[in-house]
């Protein structure tokens, strides 16, 4: 008996989780959708209900609610430690609480057996974290991993609402796109600006938060870049073992693996846009040093990456209490 809300109901995230929330008959006998001022008056329709938006205030949350929290992270930062003052329980999508060493980052697949049923917040990692952890998790079978590279192809819904609706324009015409942050017919190399030592935000979420999930600590090379792609993050991944590795056994491996799907043929994120699969595509040695590995990983951002992972999390959770 699941009193639920979702905190950003309006945005890309939250409008994908009221699908997922559906989708997977989440056991929840009451529904709150809450975004900003701006939105309220504006109805969502959850299992066939309309749903008036509402501001989030402490009298509409009560003990034992699950909150998934779509905003960003300044955002999370303010209405989160009320909602925990309340006894609520909230998952989290925002990066504000993922590196708290006393909050669990969480991709069920790889580390759900971590939940106790006892937290109070659970944090949901990064989307193009998420699906690098899923295809990760199974290769430490395969010895120990030295070091990963990861260059990342991500899609513009991953920045949100505003972004995409910038793409939209620029590619019907009615905003210029002729500055090197324009995203149509571009490629933007620094999502968010470079730190002190050159990385940029989304490359260190990447770096940490994997290790973080993994629970290991090898060196993750990052690069990080925005393409112009409406829904579905790509990334190249290669992996440095400390022994020879074989593909056909790597690929065995994804195969059975919780939430892969296998391809030899070459995916594009149109193969992921609104699915629930990871795709680990042409995994493949390298021909000069048999212990490297090399494969692409595609997944939907607004699903596994965000939304499904959130609902998953929520799923372990009630399992617990
Ligand atoms: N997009 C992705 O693929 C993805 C993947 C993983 C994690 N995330 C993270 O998920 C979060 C949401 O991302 P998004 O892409 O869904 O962004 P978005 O489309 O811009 O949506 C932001 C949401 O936050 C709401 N909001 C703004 N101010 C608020 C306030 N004061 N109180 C309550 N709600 C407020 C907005 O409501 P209004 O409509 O009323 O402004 C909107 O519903 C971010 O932290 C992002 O980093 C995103």
């Amino acid at each position: 008996m699941i009193n639920c809300g979702v905190v950003g109901a309006t945005g890309l995230v939250g409008e994908t989780m009221i699908k997922v929330l559906q989708d997977r008959s989440f056991p929840s006998v009451s529904f709150h959708p809450f975004a900003s001022d701006r939105s309220e008056g504006k109805v969502v329709r959850y299992r066939n209900i309309d749903y008036p938006v509402e501001v989030l205030r402490p009298e509409t949350i009560n003990k034992g609610m699950i909150l998934f929290g779509a905003t960003s992270a300044n955002i999370a930062k303010n209405w989160v430690p009320m909602c925990i003052a309340k006894e609520a329980v909230v998952i989290d999508n925002s990066s504000a609480f993922r590196m708290d060493p006393d909050v669990l980052l969480v991709v069920p697949e790889v580390n759900g057996h971590l939940i106790t049923g006892k937290e109070n917040i659970i944090a949901n990692p990064n989307c193009s974290t998420i699906q690098l952890a899923v295809a990760l998790n199974p290769l430490a079978q395969l010895g120990r991993i030295e070091w990963i590279s990861v260059s990342t192809y991500q899609a513009v819904s991953g920045a949100g609402t505003p972004a995409l609706e910038e793409l939209k324009r620029q590619q019907n015409g009615t905003l210029p796109a002729n500055t090197a942050d324009s995203i149509h017919e571009n490629i933007i190399t620094s999502i968010g600006p470079p730190d002190t030592g050159g990385y940029c935000g989304e490359e260190v979420k990447l770096m940490n938060e994997t290790c973080k999930i993994i629970g290991m600590d090898f060196p993750i090379f990052a690069a990080t870049a925005r393409v112009p792609v409406r829904t579905g993050h790509t990334e190249a991944v290669v992996v440095k073992f400390d022994n020879p590795v074989q593909s056909n056994e790597a690929t065995r491996l994804f195969a059975e693996s919780p939430g892969v799907t296998v391809s030899e043929s070459g995916a594009s994120p149109l193969d992921v846009e609104d699915t629930d699969i990871v795709i680990v595509d042409r995994i493949r040695n390298n021909p000069r040093d048999p212990s490297v590995l090399q494969f692409w990983v595609l997944a939907d951002n607004l699903r596994k990456g965000a939304a499904l992972n959130a609902v998953q999390i929520a799923e372990l959770y009630i399992n617990m209490i």
